[in-house]
């Protein structure tokens, strides 16, 4: 079958659009009001854009009212924003954080999470979360849609320090996956967690493009944290 996404003519119970690019991370946003107010929301339309040196996207939809969401609103004022990964034992939690509330409330609180503070951004990082990415707001690409809901702000911000908890680091040195468990958003109301991994090299052996894919074109240091 075949349908035209601005006829919606697929003929199915539900429109299959978002089931059609899966699995996506999802990034726990945290931000702060110009104001103090903390925010937290989850965001799925979400990505690394490049890693050398790391910028990250996501998207975040109008409100159902029409209005930019607070999120974006808190970066675009105030400049920065902290990813926090989400995983599956603090799916409740990202659960709570995506209700529709006024920009007062304080959505750490909300969600049941901690506040662990930055080192260089102002808003707060998860403390519960095995991975946090502290960002600086580089830009906003607005892309006009259908309805209220339609419209799209995809925010991108450079990654200025990463944060990973020691035991989220395996034996072997690399991030333990398994172990941390991320969720991520398929379609409908469905989700899914990083549950297998296999091991797959490109094959001819170009030492800076296979370093390139690993993510390792420059050179970093790094310090462990609790
Ligand atoms: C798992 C999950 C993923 C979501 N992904 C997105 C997304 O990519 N874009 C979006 O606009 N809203 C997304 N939402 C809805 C927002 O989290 C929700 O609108 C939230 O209230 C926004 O909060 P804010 O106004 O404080 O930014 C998602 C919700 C959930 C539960």
């Amino acid at each position: 079958m075949y349908y035209d996404p601005e006829k919606k003519d697929h003929g199915l119970p539900h429109n299959p659009f978002k089931s059609c690019v899966v699995p996506r991370p999802i990034a726990w946003i945290s931000t702060i009001s110009p104001d103090g107010v903390h925010n937290l929301a989850p965001y799925s339309q979400f990505q690394n854009l490049t890693f050398d040196p790391p910028y990250v996207m996501f998207a975040a939809n109008q409100t159902t009212r029409g209005k930019r969401k607070d999120t974006v609103v808190n970066i675009e004022q105030t400049g920065e924003f902290v990813y926090n990964m989400a995983t599956y034992d603090l799916r409740e939690a990202v659960n709570r954080s995506a209700a529709e509330v006024s920009p007062e409330v304080d959505e750490f609180e909300l969600a049941g999470v901690t506040k662990a503070p930055s080192v260089r951004v102002k808003p707060c990082r998860v403390a519960e979360s095995p991975v946090q990415f502290e960002c600086q707001y580089h830009q906003t690409l607005r892309l006009p849609g259908n309805g209220p809901m339609g419209t799209v702000d995809v925010v991108i911000g450079r990654v200025v320090l990463v944060h990973i908890k020691d035991d989220a680091i395996g034996l072997d040195g690399r991030l333990d996956v398994l172990r941390i468990r991320p969720l991520a958003r398929l379609g409908y109301w469905d989700y899914t967690t990083v549950e297998s991994a296999f091991e797959m090299v490109i094959p001819g052996g170009n030492e800076n493009l296979l370093k390139g894919l690993e993510g390792e074109a420059g050179s970093y240091s790094a310090t462990r944290e609790k």
